[in-house]
């Protein structure tokens, strides 16, 4: 792997735009021209083989031969929409329903993560009779109308929801106060918040939240905060969603699903990105009582989600993730990082915090100032572009590194990051 200069702007890129138009988002100054994949190994069409420190979706690694057979062979089979029966949907549904606590019984399947979280909403507002939905400061939760509502962590056109209130989340990276303080305060801005929508006629429906913090820069709230919140949003008639489309399958590392990490028993999970290693897959797990009242209620149904090849590409990746022992790979290999970067960051006055769980982590950057080093920030993730290493950056200041590599990275992959991190560093 050499180091390399990004080429210009190319003629891929001008058909893009006369396409897609010039909103259409792309990575870096100058963008990227992937043309293969193979593990944690992305080629570029420079001739480059770069490090894939960045992509959670190709969780078990890019074109996994398992996962592409798979898919290969039932699409050579039949695929076709879902109101027929069909063995690999109810297989990957046992499997997938295995990994959870008991009472989350029941799985509806969607094709990505916000079409998830979407019916978990409608699900919880059927239930409680409530619309008001509590949601974590600068989230993210999808692309349909009733989440551009609730979204903080993205430029969206669509007003703030009155029925949505967005709960500043405490961190004891960036608070200092005592533990317990923290705690207080944060609980009773959650109290303060729940009596607002309540007040306004709203009701409770549900608490919304990434138990990683993935776009809110990878928070760490005190000891029992969540249970605590989840408690609070019980009380006050609502449900638990969990959005485990980027904190699920292993990649907590201690937890196979994040939630599991605060000990609380969510009445929905939403699942997306790493489900199906690329091929478009979510889903929604829930409870039989909520299942049954909402299918009574409505009926509910998906063309696509739950088709046969999305099914067996569903089932190869979690056969692969368990088979492979991927979780305890995130926490052994996420655990040396962590050690790395924190001796990284003691020589490195710019990094303020080294951040998060299993293998998802961020260094925080900011100046002797403490303000927020947006563009330093920014200028390392070019820089490690230019070193043959992708990874990005997240935080409402842009100021947090996102390393969140597919789960099959390993420790001399650790080592080659950490090493073009430091060089990266040192050039600044
Ligand atoms: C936490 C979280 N939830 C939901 C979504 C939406 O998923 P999708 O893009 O598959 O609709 C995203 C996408 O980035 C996300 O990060």
């Amino acid at each position: 792997m050499n180091a390399v200069k990004p080429q210009g702007e190319s003629a891929l890129l001008t058909r893009r735009r006369a396409t897609l138009g010039p909103h259409s988002p792309t990575f870096y100054d100058e963008p990227l021209h992937l043309i293969s994949g193979k593990g944690v190994w992305l080629r570029g069409s420079d001739g480059v083989d770069y490090l894939d420190a960045y992509n959670n979706v190709p969780h078990v690694g890019h074109c996994n031969p398992v996962v592409v057979k798979a898919i290969a062979e039932q699409a050579g089979r039949l695929n076709i929409h879902t109101r027929y029966l069909s063995v690999p949907v109810v297989e990957y549904a046992e499997a997938l329903l295995a990994t959870f606590a008991p009472h989350l019984d029941k799985v509806l399947f969607t094709n990505s993560g916000s079409e998830a979280n979407e019916l978990a909403l409608r699900m919880a507002r059927q239930h409680t009779g409530g619309t008001g939905v509590l949601v974590t400061d600068y989230s993210y939760h999808g692309n349909t109308t009733s989440l551009a509502e609730l979204t903080t962590g993205l430029r969206v056109k669509e007003p703030f929801g009155s029925h949505v209130r967005a709960l500043r989340i405490p961190d004891l990276d960036s608070d200092s106060r005592p533990e317990e303080v923290v705690l207080a305060e944060a609980l009773a801005e959650a109290e303060a918040a729940l009596a607002s929508l309540q007040a306004a006629g709203h009701g409770v429906s549900a608490l919304l939240f990434d138990p990683l913090f993935s776009t809110e820069g990878l928070l760490r709230p005190p000891a029992g905060y969540i249970a605590s919140l989840t408690d609070l949003v019980r009380s006050a008639g609502g449900l638990i969603i969990a959005d485990e489309v980027q904190s699920g399958l292993g990649r907590a590392g201690s937890h196979f699903w994040g939630h599991e990490l605060y000990g609380i028993a969510p009445e929905l999970v939403t699942m997306g990105k790493p489900l199906g290693n690329g091929h478009p897959l979510g889903g929604v797990v829930t409870t039989s009582d909520l299942l049954d009242e909402f299918g009574a209620a409505n009926l509910y149904f998906n063309t696509f989600a739950g088709n046969p090849v999305s099914a067996v590409a569903g089932l190869a990746v979690l056969r692969e993730t368990i088979g492979r022992g991927l979780q305890r790979g995130a926490q052994e290999v996420g655990g040396y990082a962590r050690d790395l970067l924190e001796k990284l960051a003691a020589r490195q006055p710019l990094v303020k915090s080294v951040r998060g769980t299993g293998l998802f982590f961020g260094l925080e950057f900011a100046d002797e100032t403490g303000r927020p080093a947006t563009a330093q920030t920014k200028q390392i993730v070019e820089a490690m572009r230019c070193k043959g290493v992708l990874i990005s950056k997240i935080g409402p200041h842009e100021n947090v590194l996102k390393i969140r590599p597919p789960l099959v990275f390993e420790r001399e992959h650790v080592d080659l990051l950490v090493d073009r991190l430091a060089a990266s560093l040192e050039e600044l």
